[in-house]
């Protein structure tokens, strides 16, 4: 995905961290653009030393907003098209620097922000607060969507920035080292906020990523998808590539076969009863040199079309117990779990797990184990429900499967709760666990025996 980076910069603090923010972006596997705005008029861009006059000239043009004709370096970057667009926005006297406002008041801005998120870095002194809330306004009415800011000031106290800010405009060399036998910060942003572009660009990036970037299309496969590319609480990111969740992988065709075998993966879990890996055998690459764990168990969703065809069934009482399965299936399905982190922990990847329609099996389990890495729960939860841009498909594999002739002749509104990716049922799961083992890492230690170590490797092996 490509972003562009729009930035001014004078004193080049802005510059930097437009260089920290590109090697996030090249780093999270994105095209970053940058493009820097200045005036077209070389008469009147900033140049240092800056007289009192010419700063008391740009602190008024600022404070009221004013608008200059500008240029754009590469003159061609704005033409592209892009999926984020990334603002610098200097304080000049409390505002946005004139040349960021007039790009934002451009029919430039309005061209490339129709429709894009954006996000803004706020490259100030110490004034942060008006200079955001302008371009975020401004961004919005050029037709952007807002997606997060972060404020970069300087290092040192309110007088002591103002005083080396001044003095380092003001002169052409670097600016005064003291002031009144007081020793002033170092001139630019501090090294504290700044170590803060990182995770924050990574998240930015991760939220205008669609989740559908984690899809793995295929023609026969359902519901195939990475587990990685999401932040975690502490700053880190789980590595893509290593873990992927699937439903039914019974209709793979050639191609899709070959993407599998492309992505690598060594080994997959089958969370599947008998019964199902009978009626529906995973197709593999040829030569099939995957390692391939399966447990010796019967289906246990007898209840659940219990519920379903039983004489005046209703959708409520089927989602009922949906959310009563989801209490328990952390417990039925504790030793495909157990063996699921066992060898996340200890054994090779990439790794596939899944189920039939990648939903409750898998995602009880995708849910564990991204909350084991640290992801926060509402992201867990969003995982968790992107299943549901797989319902048409699971409503075909429903009809088709020879297990379902129970219930396909009920009225499908009836049972349409069992197909869903309703946050109730995650939410009943993480509830049940919470309550018993006060938190999903004593749910693993205490009923899948994968200790404090084992969850320790897994986080090592899947964090970066
Ligand atoms: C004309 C002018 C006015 C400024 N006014 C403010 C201000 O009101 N508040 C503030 O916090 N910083 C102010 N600053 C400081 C800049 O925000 C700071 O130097 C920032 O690092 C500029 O970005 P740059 O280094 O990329 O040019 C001003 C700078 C200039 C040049």
């Amino acid at each position: 995905m490509k972003c562009l980076l729009l930035y001014y910069s004078f004193t080049g603090q802005a510059q930097r961290a437009v260089d920290a923010v590109s090697a996030a972006c090249r780093g999270a596997g994105w095209l970053p653009v940058v493009c820097r705005v200045d005036f077209a008029a070389e008469g009147e861009r900033l140049k240092r030393p800056l007289s009192i006059g010419d700063i008391k000239r740009w602190t008024g043009a600022a404070s009221r907003g004013d608008k200059l004709p500008v240029t754009y370096d590469p003159p061609q970057a704005l033409a592209e098209k892009f999926d984020l667009i990334l603002l610098f926005s200097n304080t000049w006297q409390k505002s946005p620097s004139v040349p960021i406002r007039s790009f934002l008041e451009s029919a430039d801005a309005a061209r490339v922000l129709a429709g894009t998120p954006f996000a803004v870095y706020i490259v100030c002194r110490r004034l942060w607060r008006d200079n955001l809330d302008t371009v975020r306004r401004l961004g919005e009415a050029a037709g952007g969507r807002f997606v997060d800011s972060l404020t970069l000031p300087h290092s040192g106290g309110a007088v002591s920035s103002l005083v080396q800010t001044t003095s380092y405009m003001m002169r052409a060399g670097s600016g005064w080292t003291h002031f009144l036998g007081v020793p002033l910060p170092a001139y630019g942003l501090s090294p504290e906020k700044f170590s803060e572009i990182e995770p924050f660009t990574r998240r930015v990036l991760e939220r205008v990523e669609a989740p559908e970037s984690r899809i793995v299309p295929l023609e026969g496969g359902h519901n195939f998808r990475d587990i990685g590319g999401y932040s975690t609480a502490d700053g880190k990111c789980v590595r893509r590539g290593l873990v992927f969740r699937s439903g039914s992988m019974a209709d793979l065709t050639l191609p899709d076969q070959e993407r599998i075998a492309q992505l690598g993966v060594k080994v997959v879990c089958d969370f599947r009863s008998n019964r199902e890996r009978e009626n529906r055998p995973s197709r593999w690459p040829e030569p099939a040199s995957i390692d391939l764990w399966t447990r010796d168990h019967d289906s246990s969703v007898g209840a659940l079309l219990d519920a379903i065809s039983v004489p005046g069934a209703t959708a409520a009482a089927v989602r009922a117990k949906m959310i009563e399965i989801y209490h328990t299936l952390p417990y039925e399905q504790a030793d495909s779990y157990s063996e699921l982190f066992r060898r996340i922990a200890t054994g090779p990847l990439p790794l596939v797990f899944h189920c039939s329609a990648g939903k409750d099996r898998t995602g009880i389990a995708a849910a564990l184990l991204l909350t084991v890495l640290g992801v926060p729960r509402e992201t867990v939860i969003e995982d968790y429900i992107l299943t549901e841009r797989f319902f048409e498909g699971l409503c075909r594999l429903v009809k088709t499967d020879p297990t379902s002739s129970r219930f396909t002749a009920v009225d499908p509104s009836i049972w349409d709760p069992m197909l869903r990716a309703d946050a109730a049922y995650i939410e009943a799961t993480f509830d049940t666990l919470t309550q018993r083992h006060g938190s999903v890492g004593g749910y693993l230690r205490e009923v899948l025996g994968i200790d404090d170590q084992l969850q320790s490797a897994v986080r090592l092996k899947l964090l970066e």
